[in-house]
């Protein structure tokens, strides 16, 4: 079976009560639920893991080699600012698919730059929750249809 790994960066633990005007008001632990749910309707394994620190998402990123075969991240404010989680990405040369609860094209000019999509195999950004859904479908037929694995 596929394993994925899950990253949320920092203040992401914070849905719910943070910029609901922004963000919206599902929890992380609701959205980590529908990624479960999900997962299990595409019959993929999941590993999720949420954190503040910068080093703690590159050392979760380097632990995947070997371990899953695909990641899907939303980097948080680390997107604009992060070379050492592009590095790791990059470094592991796993599929790896950004996502994004805003639209970060409609925000501050300072979000309109990511660090991390050039080594992504691609984006979602703008659709609330819902971008972490449609990004591991698109993580899930990107890993598949470049292996042989079910
Ligand atoms: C975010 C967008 C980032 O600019 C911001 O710093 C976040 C959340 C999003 O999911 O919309 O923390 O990644």
């Amino acid at each position: 079976m596929l394993s994925l790994l899950v990253l949320h960066g920092p203040n992401l633990n914070l849905l719910g009560k943070r910029e609901p005007g922004i963000y919206g008001v599902q929890t992380l632990e609701s959205i980590n639920a529908l990624l479960t749910e999900a997962a299990q309707d595409l019959s993929v394994d999941l590993d999720i893991f949420q954190s503040n620190h910068e080093g703690a998402l590159v050392d979760w990123i380097q632990g995947a080699w070997g371990h899953h075969q695909g990641i899907l991240i939303n980097p948080g404010a680390y997107t604009h600012t992060s070379v050492a989680i592009r590095d790791a990405i990059a470094g592991v040369g796993l599929p790896t698919v950004e996502v994004h609860l805003s639209n970060i094209y409609q925000r501050e000019s300072f979000r309109h730059h990511s660090y991390i999509a050039p080594v992504a195999i691609g984006q979602v950004s703008g659709f609330g929750a819902e971008s972490y859904r449609l990004g591991l479908q698109a993580l899930v037929g990107h890993v598949r249809s470049r292996s042989d694995q079910p």
